[in-house]
């Protein structure tokens, strides 16, 4: 049985690769900072699917927590097939209105936990000559949008540079940028939602469906959804200074000052 790690795997977009990839018979490594929220899932997803789950309750955006995750990927007596990094999450206020210290965590989580993690997986599954590596950017990679967008455009242009570099070892990775995806990501960050377009929002499991589709067709960039596929051709199209003032308010509902 294959196993695979998910990070922020106990809610929305890390929960859906968690039921997914159990239903399709892998053993899971959940990592989330919740250590009960972690355990409750793992009874929950042993008991449906028969798979065997282990819980690694770390904070990522710590050197101890990425430390303790990487070793446990390193481990080549327990390998670990398919490394899922999804943990991140959102800050409300425009640049200047959000503090140093939240814009260096989200730096720390979104960019060098991911390098930090891919590498010591990709390492490993090199050695082993197979192995997979989703990292969880977003569609705001490819528009001016802030530190946030400007740590998954660092996800994106990583993952697709070190899955041309790992051409031919076995090793491939896939960078996974979603659109609006109902989950707790904005409820976290303290931000709105009712100014986004019904017809934006994806399911997380249609989502995750898709994107492991992505992953099986040795895709290096999935972009779930035809409605997401069709703006960001439209990206590449219009203007850059539009193209940020459009992009810099959409979704950004952040209530009275
Ligand atoms: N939702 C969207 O609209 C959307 C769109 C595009 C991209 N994304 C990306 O998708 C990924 C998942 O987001 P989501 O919407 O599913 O968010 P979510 O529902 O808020 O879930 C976040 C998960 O990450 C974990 N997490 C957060 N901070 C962590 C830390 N410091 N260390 C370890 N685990 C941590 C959380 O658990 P604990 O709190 O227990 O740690 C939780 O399991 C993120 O990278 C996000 O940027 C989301």
């Amino acid at each position: 049985m294959p196993t695979a790690l998910i990070t922020g795997s106990t809610a929305g977009i890390g929960a859906a690769f968690a039921r997914q990839l159990a239903a399709r018979g892998h053993n899971l490594v959940l990592v989330a900072r919740d250590a009960e929220r972690l355990r409750r899932q793992a009874d929950d997803l042993h008991d449906r699917h028969r798979i065997e789950v282990e819980v690694l309750p770390a904070d990522l955006t710590e050197d101890e927590g990425i430390e303790k995750t990487a070793a446990r990927l390193r481990d080549q007596t327990h390998p670990v097939d398919l490394l899922v990094n999804n943990a991140g999450f959102g800050l409300k206020g425009r640049y200047l209105e959000v503090s140093m210290a939240d814009e260096l965590r989200m730096l720390k989580l979104h960019c060098e936990t991911v390098l930090r993690l891919t590498s010591a997986a990709t390492e490993a599954m090199r050695t082993r000559g197979r192995g997979s590596v989703v990292n969880v950017a977003s569609v705001a990679a490819f528009v001016p949008r802030g530190t946030y967008g400007a740590s998954k455009a660092y996800v994106v242009q990583f993952t697709q540079g070190a899955a041309r570099d790992l051409t031919g070892t076995g090793v491939h990775l896939m960078a996974l940028c979603p659109g609006f995806v109902r989950t707790e990501f904005h409820e976290r960050a303290g931000m709105g939602t009712t100014n986004i377009p019904h017809w934006m929002w994806l399911d997380a499991d249609n989502l995750v469906k898709e994107a492991l589709n992505d992953l099986k067709k040795g895709k290096t960039l999935s972009v779930p959804d035809p409605r997401y596929k069709a703006l960001l051709t439209a990206t590449r199209l219009i203007p850059r200074s539009l193209l940020g003032r459009v992009s810099s308010g959409a979704g950004r509902k952040y209530g009275p000052k």
